[in-house]
C-alpha cells in the first residue's frame, strides 16, 4: 500500500463530534468511563442517559486502551471510549500512551469492520498535551495503523477550533 493511498483516507475537518455522521466517533474519556467535561461530557449529553448505564458495565478503562459501546441517539453507529494520557512534561511515556489510544480504536474499528472513524484531538483539552506533539503522534500512528486496517476507508481528525484544524492540514498535506 503507497502512502499516497494511505493519505486519501486521511482529512481534518473543524466540527462538534457527536454530529458526525461515521461508524465510530472516539471519545477522549477518563479512566472511569462514567463521564466527565471537555469532548466526553458533549458525547454523554449528545448520546442520552443510556450511555453512562452501558459503560457502567466495562468497568472501567486503562489510560491508552480503548473500549467501544452503542451510540444511542448519535449519528454515528458506536462510539470508541480511550483514556489519553495527562501531559506531565513528556517524560513519562505520554507519547507511546497517545499512540496506544490511536492504535487501539483504529484496532476496534477494523476488527468490527468499520469504514469510516472520526477522532477528538485526544488529551490535548483538560489532560494538557501540547496540540502540535499530541497531532504529530496522532497522524502518524494513525497512518500505521491503517496498513493493518483494510476495512477503513475514512479518518477524520476532528477538531475543535480552527488553530487545531491549521495544525492537522499542515501535517496531513501531501
Ligand atoms: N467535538 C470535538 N472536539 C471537542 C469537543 C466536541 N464536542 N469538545 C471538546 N473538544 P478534552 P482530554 C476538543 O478536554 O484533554 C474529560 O473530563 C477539545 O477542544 O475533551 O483528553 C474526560 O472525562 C480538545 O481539542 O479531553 C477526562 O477526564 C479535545 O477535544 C478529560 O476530560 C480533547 O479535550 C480528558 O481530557
Amino acid at each position: 500500500m503507497t502512502e499516497q493511498h494511505n493519505d486519501v483516507r486521511l482529512h481534518a475537518v473543524q466540527a462538534d463530534i457527536t454530529t458526525l455522521r461515521v461508524d465510530a466517533i472516539v471519545n477522549a474519556a477518563n479512566s472511569s468511563l462514567l463521564g466527565g467535561g471537555g469532548v466526553d461530557g458533549a458525547i454523554h449529553r449528545a448520546a442520552g442517559p443510556e450511555l453512562v448505564h452501558e459503560c457502567r458495565l466495562l468497568e472501567g478503562c486503562k489510560t491508552g486502551d480503548a473500549k467501544a459501546t452503542k451510540a444511542y441517539r448519535l449519528p454515528a453507529k458506536c462510539i470508541i471510549h480511550t483514556v489519553g494520557p495527562l501531559w506531565r512534561g513528556g517524560g513519562n511515556d505520554e507519547a507511546a500512551l497517545l499512540a496506544s489510544c490511536y492504535r487501539r480504536a483504529i484496532g476496534i474499528a477494523a476488527a468490527r469492520g468499520l469504514a469510516s472513524i472520526a477522532f477528538p484531538a485526544i488529551s490535548t483539552g483538560i489532560y494538557g498535551y501540547p496540540l502540535a506533539l499530541a497531532a504529530g503522534t496522532a497522524v502518524a500512528t494513525v497512518r500505521d495503523a491503517l496498513l493493518t486496517a483494510p476495512s477503513l476507508r475514512e479518518v477524520l481528525f476532528c477538531c475543535f477550533s480552527a488553530d487545531d484544524l491549521a495544525h492537522y492540514q499542515a501535517l496531513l498535506e501531501p
